[in-house]
């Protein structure tokens, strides 16, 4: 009747694929509690690690929760405790931790009527408080774990993509909060055809990359011409970090979601290793706080 559970950060865009691509990260996550109640109705009885409310409807795990509920309609309730690790507006997915958290805890405890494929629908709900709208490419790889692809929004087709074992990530995360909502605001509306060509070559080379095993292609593919571009310049220090990751030896790098997260992909823990030291004492310079994963 009670369920405790791991809700994993992740980064979303991974530079060829805005609002489709995503990874589940394993070394960082928030921890959820779940119990169930025998009146019904949902109740947020504990939040640690952050300042949220305690107000279903205004909290993104609560409006996921009402989601999956209100589908359902069980004989029961549940009370919910959330203890946040993964800070918001960190760009690696602080909403959707919350929001896939939740609706994966409760589908266990009601016996699983719902496919984790359903759950992403329930958790986008979530997000989109936060966020302003609904996109899928943070809570489909934390329900879904490893890589995903949002193939479609309407209706929602989420499709797990399969990939290499010696692939790292690594994260710097600097102290300051940029808001999703803040972070879109500076995007325009449109594409020129001949960026979209070479995003869109770049995104199927990277699935390519993933399915063959082949880390050269990756690295070739994990380039942004349309949103970095744009929010680089929200994120202090991004050109200087960007370059040390790859001077290192990362096989890309670029923007974490919304930021300001910055990340690379690694081949080997020991390149992994060697990239987040160049990272972090590059960020040294940019005098900002910061924390790495
Ligand atoms: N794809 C989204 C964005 C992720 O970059 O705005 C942020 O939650």
């Amino acid at each position: 009747n009670e369920i405790k559970i791991f809700c994993p950060a992740t980064i979303a865009n991974l530079n060829c694929g805005f609002d489709v691509l995503g990874l589940c990260l394993e070394g960082i996550g928030d921890e959820m509690i779940i119990r169930k109640a025998t009146e019904k109705g949902l109740r947020i009885t504990k939040i640690t690690g952050a300042d949220l409310p305690l107000d279903v409807e205004k909290n993104v795990a609560g409006v996921a929760a009402l989601a999956i509920v209100n589908a359902i309609n069980p004989d029961c309730g549940f009370e919910i405790e959330i203890h946040k690790k993964i800070k918001a507006g960190s760009g690696i997915g602080s909403s959707s931790a919350s929001a896939a958290g939740v609706v994966f805890g409760i589908n266990e405890l009601l016996g699983k009527p719902f496919t984790r494929h359903e759950l992403v629908d329930f958790a986008m709900k979530g997000e989109a408080l936060a966020s302003g709208c609904e996109h899928a490419d943070n809570v489909a790889p934390c329900v879904l774990g490893g890589f995903t692809l949002v193939r479609g929004y309407n209706p929602l087709d989420v499709i797990k993509i399969q990939s290499p074992s010696e692939l790292y990530a690594v994260v710097l995360h600097p102290q300051i909060e940029v808001k999703t909502s803040d972070s879109r605001a500076v995007l325009p509306n449109t594409v020129a055809l001949k960026d979209a060509i070479t995003q869109w070559g770049n995104l199927g080379g990277f699935i390519a990359g993933l399915y063959t095993g082949n880390y050269s292609l990756l690295g070739r593919s994990l380039q942004d011409v349309v949103i970095e571009p744009y929010r680089q310049k929200l994120i202090p220090g991004f050109e200087n970090v960007k370059n040390a990751a790859l001077d290192a030896g990362a096989l890309g790098s670029g923007i974490s979601g919304a930021g300001p997260s910055i990340f690379a992909l690694c081949k080997g823990q020991d390149k992994a290793e060697k990239v987040a030291y160049a990272m972090s004492s590059s960020y040294l310079e940019v005098g900002i706080a910061f924390d790495m994963h």
